[in-house]
């Protein structure tokens, strides 16, 4: 999979992507990262000028970025342009993102991009959340860290996205590791006994009434095998089990 990022801080990504799972992942030829920067397409490196119609904030103008995203657009290109405004990302987004080869991503930066780069490219718009960052740069790592964890051979076998939260739909159960008290508090004992059939049941059950309690906005996609609702019932009755 291929990344271009359009970003007036390439400086930015250096760090983060020399990391953990996107620097093993770029290492290993799973996916590759270039940056393209808009100021590299002005004469006298301005890219932002201000609001038609007033208002506070800079916007950044549409040529230095459409002339960027011509630079590296190819054919089977997914265009991405990253904004509060956008649709809010979800692992289901993600799961679709991974299947592009080729991925723009335009962060934005001051107040936002000129709308016409949208009006001409008609970008999908995503927004990694209901706040408001600075600049699209955020947004576009989470972007790429997540889809990266979705590419075959990007996890080693000390991972695993299957039992990541929202894989379907459900919040993570606890996890655990040695020792088994630490400050007196003990790993539960259905952990340690060795029945897979029950650490399965547990780790239902713990996901469904974390999920119930934390984010009850998901159950309400889920379609739920007959067994959930006896365990939700369960949770909802009290029972410890
Ligand atoms: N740029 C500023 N805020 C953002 C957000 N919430 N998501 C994506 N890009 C952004």
């Amino acid at each position: 999979m291929k990344f271009d990022i359009i970003s007036v801080f390439p400086q930015f990504f250096h760090s983060p992507l020399s990391f953990g799972i996107l620097r093993i992942a770029q290492e290993k030829g799973i996916i590759e990262v270039a940056i393209t920067n808009p100021r590299d397409f002005t004469q006298d490196g301005v890219v932002d000028d201000y609001q038609f119609g007033g208002g506070a904030g800079m916007v950044m103008k549409p040529e230095p970025i459409v002339k960027a995203i011509n630079h590296v657009k190819t054919k089977n290109t997914c265009l991405i342009n990253l904004t509060p405004k956008g649709k809010r990302l979800t692992q289901n987004t993600v799961k679709e993102l991974v299947k592009n080869e080729h991925t723009i991503i335009i962060c934005g930066r001051y107040k936002g991009i000129d709308e016409r780069v949208n009006s001409i490219f008609k970008p999908q718009q995503i927004s990694i959340g209901d706040y408001v960052l600075s600049g699209g740069e955020t947004g576009a790592l989470v972007l790429i860290e997540s889809i990266t964890r979705l590419l075959p051979g990007a996890l080693g076998n000390r991972d695993s996205a299957n039992s990541d939260s929202f894989q379907e739909y459900l919040l993570e159960s606890p996890i655990y590791t040695r020792p088994n008290i630490y400050k007196k508090l003990k790993v539960p004992q259905i952990l340690r006994c060795g029945n897979h059939g029950l650490v399965a049941r547990w780790r239902r059950k713990q996901s469904l009434e974390k999920t119930l309690r934390q984010r009850p906005d998901l159950l309400t996609s889920e379609t739920f095998a007959k067994t959930d609702l006896a365990i939700l019932m369960e949770v909802l009755n009290g029972k410890n089990s």
